[in-house]
């Protein structure tokens, strides 16, 4: 059996970390709306308030040597020797640690020579802080004497100038200190209205504010001098590099227990409310926080809170069955993955610096599916956010910043694919919720105010932007890319320093279409169709079906290269992915796409598709994004080709692509295979941790394919539209749960030998306890469908009367 570094207890929702020595570290997420939190298993990682780049509370070291340096860490020096309960950054051997991963939450122990630590790390509900509960217990029958730093070093609020400016940044730096909180101020003189604090709710036998002091200019955090020396410097930052860090002398008699309250917060001020004198810091808000948190009593109710809040996020759609795998992924992990890939779209997780990238156009749209069930109402002010970068011809910001919610400039829009994904979010929302008042908002275009249209309006352009922009086989056209964001058929890029993402050196005349966008635009175009139907537009519905049709028609004249479909025309007009290619002659995408979209359903073309999918792409670890992988550069490609063969978008595992092959394979009614391709990505099933290297217990956007080096390898864990996507796979397409306007549709997609299963799903306003039964040994098809005892003919359950519970049994 391959080693494991941890294990799942499913009873407490958590994760379990039992060696702190990880493959890559472990990572999780505090905070739940405007205060957030990155920890690894060894207490690494950085806060922030509402946008890691703007308002990065502490800082943070990427790619540093050794790796996930700086974080929340305590010392605690006994005797000669100094340890850390999370293991780092000291490093001390300990005689037991564990780290626990919960629903936004971590808590991390260690014990040595007879005392334990533990940590609870969370920010509780509404609060701008995180709170650090330490509980130190003296196992001993002697008295122990511990001396005890925290330590907490800030970043100057800009994440990227925090990291290159220093001319400016090494004579900024400002403090106060008043009694056990220390505040940092730097920048609130001028045109800050903001300040954090870090404190304990004891007195304190000392503090360290500066850096330098602290650790000593050649020591590391595993050898501060303060704690080596067992003794604070009473340091003030000014200029330089400010920290925070608290000291106390800790008597503990034998079998003595005390808890500490250590809270990281942060205040906005109003402009004329700044100061309580002259250069002191209005503090009120911070000691309104602290008195909410001054007690380990008080630290625990909110706790209690937090505990409670994912009791009922996780109560709306529950599964049993006979694999506690499958459970496992459904009932909690999956559903917190997408909580957080909410959160935060693609910006700060131990892939994305937080500085690079905000919220992604596609990327928000895609997320909406995996939490809409969870909190609705924020779903619909996502919704209203994302539809405001809209432009008006139906283009849109690929990315836009969620501190301003203003479309990127630096990024722009042209990617083709873009528009579609506001139909596909828009239609997810309404199906959850049946709030069609969101299509009468008033959204602008750009933000610009004045230039309001429905947000109906909005899906109408969306779709129609990618008839107004077809190629010459009457296929999409691409634009920058689509999903793909790799496959840059207009970049052409020979200079090292332009970027894949933005340039565009040929796009006059350019042929390049999409078979991806093609299918998308069928897929997500029906769902265009059947919402004018629902709401009565059917001259609308009619225009909109024509075009489908006539998508449809094109696909399977031009789209179709003999055993599956095609990716792209490139450029010129030349085929991508197609039989004539010298590499990459089979992608994903299209084939995931275009079988979802069921086209050629009849003709035999998805089930020619899915079978070359799974001789040519399919591998032990998932299914490769393409093949054969590339093996040169191929400037009329772009990006896609710069990666080595196995990884990211050149035939790596996208377990965010997997997805729509399985549903592509629900649509043939194979559940069998469906199946199969789930279980090789998920994380519950994964063999060998060391391989797969980042976290076991939530999806990553990639695994090295088998053209890699070492297959199987996962990579950019957690902040990936992969979570929605399986969310949505497994509960709408496999248990087959799919929420419709006017009801429940119950349609399971498995695997034979998946006799049983009862899923609990809250759907607007009642409950459902619906119990699959396969004794035939099935794949698909329900044979009877029962609604409190009573026949229903079809699959669909209506709605129920709110507050009502209803039993279904759906027998296959
Ligand atoms: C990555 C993509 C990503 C894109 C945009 C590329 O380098 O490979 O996965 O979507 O950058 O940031
Ligand atoms: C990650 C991006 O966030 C997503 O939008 C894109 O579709 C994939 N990479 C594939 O390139």
């Amino acid at each position: 059996m391959a080693k494991e570094y941890g294990h799942y207890d499913d009873a407490a929702r958590e994760y379990v970390i039992t060696d702190p020595c990880t493959p890559w570290p472990w990572i999780n997420y505090l905070g739940t709306e405007d205060f957030f939190g990155l920890i690894s298993n060894t207490a690494g990682g950085y806060s922030f308030c509402k946008d890691a780049k703007f308002r990065r509370i502490t800082r943070y070291r990427y790619n540093g040597v050794p790796m996930d340096a700086g974080g929340r860490y305590f010392y605690i020096k006994d005797g000669e020797t100094v340890w850390n309960p999370g293991w780092k950054p000291c490093k001390t051997k300990l005689d037991f640690y564990e780290c626990r991963h919960g629903m936004n939450y971590t808590s991390i122990e260690g014990r040595k020579d007879g005392v334990t630590a533990k940590v609870l790390f969370f920010v509780p509900l509404k609060t701008w802080a995180e709170v650090q509960k330490l509980t130190l217990t003296n196992t001993t029958d002697k008295v122990k004497k511990l001396k005890l730093f925290s330590f907490q070093e800030w970043c100057l609020w800009n994440a990227s100038t925090d990291m290159e400016n220093f001319q400016r940044n090494f004579s900024t730096g400002e403090v106060e200190i008043e009694g056990s909180v220390i505040y940092h101020k730097t920048e609130y003189k001028e045109r800050r209205n903001h300040y954090a604090y870090y404190s304990v709710n004891v007195p304190v036998q000392g503090f360290d504010t500066d850096r330098e002091s602290f650790l000593g200019l050649y020591n590391g955090f595993d050898a501060p001098q303060a704690v080596l020396e067992g003794k604070p410097r009473n340091s003030v930052a000014h200029g330089w590099s400010p920290i925070a860090s608290h000291y106390l002398e800790i008597e503990l008699g034998p079998g003595e227990s005390r808890d500490l309250v250590f809270v990281l917060g942060y205040v906005e001020n109003a402009q004329d409310d700044k100061w309580e004198s002259k250069g002191v810091i209005n503090k009120r808000m911070a000691h309104e926080t602290l008195s909410r948190l001054d007690t380990a009593a008080k630290v625990d109710a909110e706790f209690k809170r937090l505990c409670e809040y994912w009791d009922n996020l996780l109560q709306i759609f529950s599964v049993k069955s006979a694999d506690e795998r499958l459970d496992r992924t459904v009932n909690i992990w999956n559903q917190y993955q997408c909580m957080i890939t909410f959160c935060f779209s693609r910006s700060a997780s131990f892939f994305e610096s937080g500085i690079g990238r905000g919220m992604g156009f596609r990327d928000s749209n895609q997320d909406l599916i995996g939490f809409v069930h969870q909190i609705p109402e924020r779903a619909r002010e996502r919704i209203i956010d994302i539809a405001s970068t809209q432009f008006a011809d139906g283009g849109c910001y690929h990315q836009y910043q969620p501190l301003t919610k203003r479309g990127n400039d630096g990024i722009g829009g042209g990617f083709n694919d873009d528009p579609m994904w506001l139909i596909f979010g828009v239609c997810g929302y309404l199906r959850e919720t049946g709030d069609f008042s969101i299509l009468d908002e008033p959204v602008p275009f750009d933000n610009v105010p004045g230039s309001e249209k429905s947000l109906f309006e909005h899906l109408t352009i969306s779709f129609d932007h990618v008839i107004n922009n077809l190629g010459p086989h009457g296929l999409p056209l691409i634009g920058r890319a689509d999903w793909n964001d790799c496959m840059n058929l207009n970049c052409f890029s020979n200079d090292p320093d332009e970027s894949f993402q933005t340039t565009e050196n040929k796009t006059e005349g350019s042929k390049a279409e999409s078979l991806m966008i093609a299918g998308l635009f069928v897929f997500s175009g029906r769902d265009y169709v059947e919402l004018c139907r629902h709401l009565g537009r059917n001259a609308e519905a009619d225009r909109a079906q024509k075009y489908i049709d006539e998508m449809v028609v094109s696909v399977e004249k031009y789209g179709w290269d003999g055993d599956w479909f095609l990716r792209a025309y490139d450029y010129f007009g030349r085929k991508v992915g197609s039989k004539e290619n010298e590499e990459g002659q089979i992608f994903i995408e299209s084939n995931g796409w275009c079988t979802m979209a069921g086209i050629g359903l009849k003709e035999g073309l998805c089930d020619k598709a899915l079978d070359s999918v799974k001789e040519r792409l399919d591998s032990e670890h998932g299914i490769v994004l393409n093949n054969p992988a590339f093996t040169r550069y191929y400037i009329e490609y772009g990006e896609i080709s710069s990666y080595p063969a196995g990884y990211k978008e050149n035939a790596g595992i996208f377990c965010h692509n997997n997805p729509w092959v399985i549903i592509g394979e629900t649509v043939r009614g194979n559940g069998k295979a469906a199946m199969e391709y789930w279980r090789k990505i998920c994380p519950a099933y994964i063999k060998d941790q060391t391989l797969h290297k980042v976290e076991p217990y939530v999806y990553s956007q990639m695994v090295a394919g088998k053209d890699a080096f070492r297959p199987g390898e996962g990579k950019n864990s957690w902040l990936t539209g992969t979570a929605a996507w399986n969310w949505y796979t497994i509960t709408q397409f496999i248990l087959g749960i799919k929420p419709t306007y006017n009801g429940l549709e119950i349609d399971p997609c498995i695997s034979p030998d998946m006799k049983e299963f009862t899923v609990t799903r809250k759907f607007r306003g009642a409950t459902y306890i619906i119990e699959v039964v396969n004794r035939s040994g099935a794949q698909r098809g329900v044979k009877e469908l029962l609604v409190d005892g009573s026949r229903v003919e079809g699959t669909l359950v209506p709605l129920a009367k709110e507050g009502s519970t209803v039993k279904i049994t759906a027998i296959l």
